[in-house]
């Protein structure tokens, strides 16, 4: 057996790699590893979840950042992004569309966009939850106090979404100018502490990302075991100082989704919108290499164009229906069931 085949059969009998091994196999890998490697990776999915795929409905609520990402589109310092900010009204007004279209998890997304204070968010909750108890709401708003995100819990919040974007520090000071390494790790604790569902996650393809990197941000999360792991493909937007460099590989990206799904085999892992920008088959791809949710957009189409955190966004034009039924097509079409319950972690079904 090679010593590459050595290593994928150790990955998927022990889910267990070091950091060493990880480096070594993202920087020898072929073409037919790779195809071995989504095997194994879809076996442990189907050992673990089996068939089904989760939906969320994502609701990108605000562009408006005070953070400076060198990658991301809605960075405070790119003037040329018209800014929106939905209501409160206008959100439980895309809760109500979502929930009829099935969904029983919302995700409200939005750039640091302080007019949503504690006070203001903890009141959506209460609302959203008032209206349909039986709906997970997860959160993705950024980096908040502890007092915050413990008030947010008890609202109701039950999960949040916070990628690590990447796990070396020296990258990420350089990307983030605006934010501290150490600050997003301690946010990342005090969520889990808290007692949310956490996704975590990383972009692939970073400039001046190496495989050493890479490897980092896997055993990163193998210590952290968040509930969720969102991994997509760096992608350069004009309007940003990364805007003339190259966007991260499908085949990178496919390999970083399969390695999360065997080190972390319990996570749900998303097929995320950067993918299916990338690749038309990209989400398709991903679920095949291990992962099992879709966050299909449930943003209003008035607004939608305005959440350019990468350029070429898929479903601009869409309404939410459209990306309901488009996902649930595409899910089928390589073999899965589309699942619209709740879609709780594993992990988080063990402890209660
Ligand atoms: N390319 C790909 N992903 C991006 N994100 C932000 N900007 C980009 C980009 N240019 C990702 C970040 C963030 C998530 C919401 O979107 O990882 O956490």
């Amino acid at each position: 057996m090679s010593d590459m085949h050595q290593l994928l059969e150790k990955a998927y009998q022990t889910n267990d790699l070091t950091k060493d091994e990880i480096t070594v196999l993202l920087e020898n890998i072929t073409e037919a590893d790779r195809e071995d490697l989504y095997r194994y990776a879809l076996k442990t999915k189907q050992a673990y979840y089996g068939d089904k795929v989760y939906m969320r409905g994502l609701i990108e609520f605000s562009n408006i950042c005070r953070q400076d990402c060198l990658y991301c589109g809605i960075r405070a310092s790119n003037e040329k992004v018209e800014r929106y900010r939905l209501t409160p009204e206008e959100i439980l007004a895309c809760c109500d569309q979502g929930y009829k279209l099935g969904y029983k998890t919302f995700v409200l997304q939005s750039g640091e966009d302080r007019w949503y204070t504690e006070e203001i968010l903890v009141e959506l909750i209460h609302e959203i939850k008032k209206r349909y108890p039986e709906v997970a709401v997860t959160l993705s708003i950024g980096e908040r106090t502890m007092e915050t995100y413990q008030s947010l819990f008890a609202a109701g919040a039950d999960r949040f979404l916070m990628r690590h974007e990447t796990a070396s520090k020296e990258l990420y000071e350089k990307l983030h100018p605006t934010m501290r390494f150490d600050d997003r790790r301690a946010c990342l604790n005090d969520l889990k502490n808290l007692g949310y569902q956490v996704g975590a996650g990383f972009m692939v393809g970073l400039p001046g990302q190496t495989s050493v990197d890479l490897a980092e941000d896997l055993r990163y999360l193998m210590g952290l075991r968040p509930d969720m792991i969102g991994i997509g493909p760096f992608i350069p937007h004009s309007e940003t100082p990364l805007g003339k460099e190259q966007a991260g590989s499908i085949e990178d990206t496919l390999v970083m989704v399969a390695l999360a799904r065997l080190l972390i085999p319990d996570s749900l892992i998303p097929a995320t919108t950067a993918l299916g920008t990338l690749h038309p088959q990209g989400r398709e791809l991903a679920l095949k290499a291990g992962a099992n949710v879709v966050m299909p957009i449930i943003t209003p189409t008035s607004v939608r164009k305005q959440y350019a955190l990468y350029e070429n966004k898929i479903c601009g034009d869409d309404h939410p229906e459209d990306c309901r039924y488009c996902i649930e097509r595409r899910i089928q079409s390589v073999g899965f069931q589309v699942d619209l319950g709740r879609g709780d972690s594993l992990r988080k079904n063990r402890s209660s």
